[in-house]
């Protein structure tokens, strides 16, 4: 597709090294394009993006598909199969109401104030080598969500270790013993979050009795359904915050300056963090299937089709961020469309940019980023997420 980029597969675009001239060529062109060999409509541009993620006849999964096949029938299927991330109507609009009323009522300064103690604490003494790096971002996050959650401290490297176990059944490419481990990983974060749904009840303030209350103010009373959304709120910090982390801390490596600037200002680092979300971030893509006859921006789509829709390329939209190319800290109106846009925009944007802030500002200030323009990396293998792998 573009020659300089060798790049001439776009679902190995979000691990190459620079995918973005690659994106770039194709948000010049038309707003939907059909790869044949894929049988995938993309869609690029700004424009493009927000046309089909504001269509309803384009929908998170397809109608014959709810749950992956490889995982129905395990509690790993039944937290899947209650997301609101994957589903439309009336098993999404309520509970997404309770979930994003109750992420937005979190008390951000707390949350920071705990993950530079999660963060600091996970790094451990000494120097944190290269190759532990990667597994810290992904630690990191997803213990101080849990801690929000109301996790004890002890628990915390457990349950990061039950989401690592979970999220390995999402992929196509998921071993027998892969979809086993996460089916027993979702059956104890279920256990698990049973028991703290019920102790939270004795608990007034506490953040699950808040989800609770948030959910019956708008309706929801599947209390099974709730449980699968708790532990969906830790699935969802998981990879894609880890990706922010990296994708921060690669940012610190190369944008001229920046090391030097957020050492001497720490206060400054969530304003880098949003313009890492904006330009590298850790979703590139998200995709949406068409279930009945509708148009996109002039192009006619049917049910079956099947449209990737490519939100760090829309982030690089010229027409949705001015100087789009360049990696500006004061960025007025900044879109963030790698957070998704529409009725399954991500409500936990602020929380993501919060936690991945404060873990790198403690390892920042902590001398553990001093070295990090001589810091090499390659991506992880993935058809849809951007998490750099530091190596030695
Ligand atoms: C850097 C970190 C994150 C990124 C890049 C991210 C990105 C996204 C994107 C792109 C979507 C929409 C997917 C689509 O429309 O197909 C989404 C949905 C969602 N995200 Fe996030 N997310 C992040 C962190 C979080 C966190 C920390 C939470 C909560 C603790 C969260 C909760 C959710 C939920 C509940 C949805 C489903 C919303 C719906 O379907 O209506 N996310 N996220």
């Amino acid at each position: 597709m573009n020659p300089d980029s060798n790049l001439d597969n776009i679902l190995a675009a979000s691990a190459h090294r620079n995918p973005y001239p690659f994106y770039a060529a194709l948000a010049a062109g038309p707003a939907l394009v059909f790869d044949a060999p894929r049988k995938l409509w993309i869609a690029s541009s700004a424009a493009g993006v927000k046309a089909v993620l504001g269509n309803p006849a384009c929908r998170v999964r397809p109608v014959s598909e709810p749950v992956p096949s490889a995982i129905v029938g395990s509690a790993a299927g039944e937290v899947f199969g209650h997301l609101v991330r994957m589903n439309e109507g009336l098993r999404h609009d309520a509970p997404k109401l309770a979930l994003q009323r109750f992420l937005a009522a979190v008390d951000l300064d707390r949350v920071q104030a705990r993950t530079e103690v999660l963060a600091l604490q996970a790094a451990g003494e000494g120097v944190l080598r290269r190759e532990a790096l990667s597994r810290w971002a992904f630690e990191v996050p997803v213990m101080a969500v849990a801690d929000l959650l109301g996790f004890g401290e002890d628990e915390l490297p457990q349950v990061a270790r039950w989401m690592a176990d979970f999220v390995a059944c999402l992929s196509p490419l998921s071993t027998p013993a892969q979809l086993a481990a996460a089916g027993n990983a979702a059956s104890a974060l279920l256990g698990r979050f049973a028991e703290l749904v019920q102790a939270a009840s004795a608990q007034p303030g506490s953040a699950l009795a808040r989800l609770q209350q948030e959910a019956a103010q708008v309706g929801w009373h599947d209390a099974r359904a709730l449980l699968c959304n708790a532990v969906g709120l830790l699935s969802q910090t998981y990879e894609a915050t880890a990706g922010l982390i990296g994708n921060s801390i690669t940012a610190l490596a190369t944008q001229p300056g920046l090391l030097d600037a957020m050492a001497r200002e720490p206060g400054q680092l969530l304003q880098m963090v949003h313009e890492v979300s904006r330009y590298d971030p850790s979703i590139h893509n998200t995709r949406r299937f068409v279930d009945q006859p509708t148009e996109v921006a002039g192009v006619s789509l049917q049910a079956g089709d099947v449209v990737l829709v490519l939100l760090a390329a829309a982030g690089r939209d010229p027409a949705c961020n001015p100087r789009s190319d360049e990696f500006l800290l004061e960025r007025p109106d900044r879109e963030v469309p790698g957070f998704g846009h529409g009725a399954h925009q991500c409500p936990g944007q602020a929380l993501a940019c919060t936690v991945a802030a404060a873990a790198v500002r403690a390892l920042l200030v902590s001398g553990h980023l001093k070295d990090a323009a001589s810091f090499s990396w390659h991506y992880r293998p993935s058809m849809n997420a951007r998490i750099p792998v530091f190596i030695a």
